[in-house]
Order: C-alpha cells, then sequence, then structure tokens
C-alpha cells in the first residue's frame, strides 16, 4: 500500500500513531501533577525499562498533560558525560526570562536569575554569550557543593514560577546517564523541595539499573520517587497498537498477520513500529495478510540489523562485543555472571570490568545481583545473527591492533 499514507512510526521518541497500553502511568502522572498543582504532596517518577520501550514517547506525553494543566515543562535529555549544572542552566534561564516579563513575577524571577548566574559562574556553566542582564545573586547557590547549591538554585526558579502561578515540572531523559553527584544532587533536591512544599515534581525515565543507581547516590531515594515500569506490551494492547492506526486508514488486517507481529516482536513498541511499518509497505491492499506480514519481517530485521540494533554493538570494544556475544550464547538471559565469564574462557575477575563498563554504556544491567541482562530487547538473537561463527579469545590482553583500530574509529 501507498508508503506516504503509513501510519506507523519506527523512530526515538517519534510519537506513535497510537500510544497504547499506557493509560495507567499516563493517568497516575496526571494526578501526581493535579496534586502539586492543588499544593499537595506527590511523588516524583522514574519511569524504567529498557531500549525502545517507549519512555521517551512518555515523557513527552506527561509534558503535553504537565502543559495542559498550567505548568512549565523544563525538558532535558542527560547525554553520556554532560554536565546535569550545565544542562539545567540554559532551559532555567529562559523560562526566567519569560517570568521576569509578567508583572506580578518581575522581582522574584530577577532574583531568581541572580541566584542561577551566581550558580551558573561557580559551576562554571559556559553559557557563551547568553546574557543573564541582572547582577550574580551573592551568597546563594554560589557555595561550590552541589548538593547544597542545586536545591536552593531550583528553590529560588521554583518560587518565581510558583509567583507567576505555574509550578515547575522538570523532566530528564536518559538518567543513567548522569554522574552519581549529579544523581545525588538531583534526589537531594527533589527531597528538599517535597519537604518545603514546593510546588515542583520531576519526571525522570531510564534503563533499569536507574533504580539501583538512585539508591546507590542516596539511600533514601527509594521512598521518594515511584519507578513506573515501563515494559513490553500485553497482547491486547499490541493488538491496539497496530489495529487503531490502520482503522484510521480504512484498512484491515487479518488476525493471522496480527499473530505473527505479534509473535515476532513480542509486544515491544519499537519492534511493533518497525514490524508494522514494513507489513504496511509490503501488503498490496487491504485486508494485510500473514502472507505481508512474513515478508515484512524479513525487511523489518534487516532494518533493525542495520540500525536500532548495529549502533549499540558499534559502540563496543572488541572484547564488550565478545562479552555480549558470550551472553548471547547463553540466550535471552538474564544470565549468572560467573557463567558469562565461563563461556568466555575468563575468569569472573577479569570479566568484571568489561561488565561494569557495558553497564556504564547502558548495554546491559542488573536485574538482581549477580545477574546480567541486555538493555536491548532482542539483542541475543542479534549477536547471533550478526557474529555466528563465534569463538570465545580467551584471556590475554586486547589484542593490540584491534585496540588501534577502535581508538581510530572513535576519533
Ligand atoms: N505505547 C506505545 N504504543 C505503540 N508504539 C509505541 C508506544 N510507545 C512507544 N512506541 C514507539 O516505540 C518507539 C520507541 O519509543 P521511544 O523512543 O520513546 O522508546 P525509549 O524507551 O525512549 O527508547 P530508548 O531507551 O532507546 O531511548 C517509537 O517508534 C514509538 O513511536
Ligand atoms: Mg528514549
Amino acid at each position: 500500500m501507498d508508503p506516504k499514507r503509513n501510519p506507523f512510526a519506527p523512530g526515538a521518541g517519534t510519537q506513535p500513531p497510537e500510544l497504547a497500553g499506557r493509560d495507567k502511568i499516563t493517568h497516575d502522572a496526571d494526578v501526581a501533577l493535579g496534586r502539586v498543582k492543588r499544593g499537595r504532596p506527590a511523588k516524583s517518577q522514574m519511569l524504567l525499562g529498557l531500549r525502545g520501550v517507549g519512555k521517551t514517547v512518555l515523557l513527552n506525553r506527561i509534558a503535553e498533560l504537565a502543559e495542559r494543566e498550567g505548568f512549565q515543562p523544563v525538558l532535558l535529555e542527560a547525554p553520556e558525560d554532560r554536565r546535569l549544572a550545565e544542562m539545567l542552566v540554559p532551559p532555567l534561564r529562559t523560562l526566567l526570562f519569560k517570568l521576569s516579563r509578567l508583572e506580578h513575577a518581575r522581582e522574584i524571577a530577577k532574583r531568581g536569575l541572580g541566584v542561577l548566574r551566581a550558580f551558573a559562574s561557580v559551576f562554571k556553566v559556559r553559557v557563551g554569550d547568553i546574557e543573564f542582564t541582572v547582577e550574580a545573586q551573592a551568597g546563594t547557590a554560589d557555595s561550590g557543593s552541589l548538593e547544597s547549591d542545586l536545591p536552593e538554585m531550583l528553590l529560588a526558579v521554583s518560587n518565581a514560577a510558583k509567583q507567576s502561578g505555574s509550578p515547575i515540572a522538570l523532566f530528564i531523559d536518559e538518567v543513567q546517564y548522569l554522574s552519581e553527584p549529579d544523581l545525588a544532587a538531583l534526589i537531594v533536591s527533589v527531597h528538599r523541595m517535597t519537604q518545603r512544599g514546593s510546588p515542583f515534581i520531576l519526571f525522570g525515565a531510564g534503563l533499569p539499573q536507574l533504580a539501583g543507581l538512585a539508591g546507590e547516590a542516596k539511600s533514601y531515594a527509594e521512598r521518594l520517587f515511584d519507578y513506573p515500569e515501563v515494559g513490553p506490551l500485553a497482547d491486547e494492547s499490541a493488538r491496539e497498537a497496530i489495529v487503531m492506526p490502520l482503522r484510521r486508514e480504512g484498512v484491515t488486517i487479518k488476525d493471522e498477520a496480527l499473530t505473527l507481529i505479534l509473535q515476532q516482536t513480542k509486544g515491544y513498541p519499537y519492534f511493533l513500529q518497525e514490524w508494522a511499518y514494513h507489513t504496511w509497505n509490503a501488503s498490496s491492499a487491504s485486508p494485510i495478510k500473514a502472507e505481508d506480514a512474513r515478508r515484512a519481517t524479513e525487511q523489518a530485521l534487516r532494518a533493525l540489523d542495520t540500525g536500532f540494533f548495529r549502533v549499540r554493538l558499534d559502540r563496543l570494544r572488541p572484547r564488550e562485543k565478545d562479552y555480549m556475544r558470550a551472553m548471547a550464547e547463553l540466550g535471552p538471559g538474564p544470565h549468572r555472571s560467573g557463567e558469562i565469564a565461563q563461556k568466555l574462557g575468563i575468569d569472573v575477575t577479569t570479566a568484571a570490568p568489561l561488565r561494569s563498563g557495558l553497564i556504564k554504556k547502558g548495554m546491559v544491567y542488573s536485574p538482581q545481583h549477580g545477574d546480567t541482562a541486555f538493555t536491548v530487547p532482542l539483542f541475543d538473537e542479534f549477536m547471533r545473527r550478526s557474529l555466528p561463527n563465534w569463538a570465545p579469545s580467551g584471556p590475554g590482553p586486547e589484542p593490540r591492533n584491534r585496540r588501534r583500530r577502535r581508538h581510530r574509529g572513535h576519533s
């Protein structure tokens, strides 16, 4: 059928044609927002899930709800190796400028700008030619300790927002990439704002290891946040994700075709979009038949192997690829760390730094102590497809020529 009319949307953070199976999460977020707006306590939330389950899409959806409720939404993505202070200053500055134009919030917004300026300067945030137009407010948020300055700065901004009648909702994607001191300071800030009854709420999203990282940074993080799990879609929702957009296009799908897509994708949202997209293109007319879905499988797998999966594999060093391949040999997982090391032909202590490097890169996580699992669904099948004749390279240092190639590749 006409690819120009294809409603499906495989991509990163791309709004799906039907946001299926997430009513509970959006409803709970809506309740939390409504409570904050009314000055009632509500927990901040960290959405946890594997790659491609729809965390970014949900954060954006909740940001829309927040805006509709009259919040000032501030959206950030935490890429690897970027400081929280650097990410926060520019959007907060824009926000305060906006508030300073409102008559009843002018003075407090200007004070907020002064505090933000002091904060930016003490944490050496290179604001380039960003103009502040106010003097730095000495003595607030400028001690140099992020754990005390970040809460003070956010309180100052939040007070200005409160005065303007629109509380702040902060959205941070990929929270697992924040450094430990940044994450700790963020948690302390949420804690302080909650204690003060400040109208503020944080919605974060990240890989499943985030819950553990937050708990390690501050033990009370467990009680401070709700951690909604964003998983694969249950059968009925996965069907809806496909049937509803088709229906809007006046297209139907045979049950056999739908079942085939569900089996292949295991209900993972990104894969559902990819399969549905290729199935649409592979079929010539409504109703879509099993044969179309079967042909699309080949296309979808090719798209994944050269895109979604491949970009992740390309970020790894040869030794790390080896580790992932050994895991894949054992199946979808999770696997015991000892078993993976055994497959690799090395001992657990030698394997440990490889494993922690992969956790940092967001490739694997530890669902529970001693276990290791892929953060990308179906990655084991991909690893076996892409390295079919694999044998462990065994103990010893990383081969020199491979190492050199890696450095060149990264420069
Ligand atoms: N509830 C849903 N129903 C149908 N499709 C969805 C749903 N949620 C997300 N998608 C689709 O899944 C894909 C991945 O979504 P998104 O980028 O939000 O995932 P993510 O969890 O943020 O992934 P990553 O961890 O890689 O950043 C997108 O193409 C999106 O349109
Ligand atoms: Mg995302």
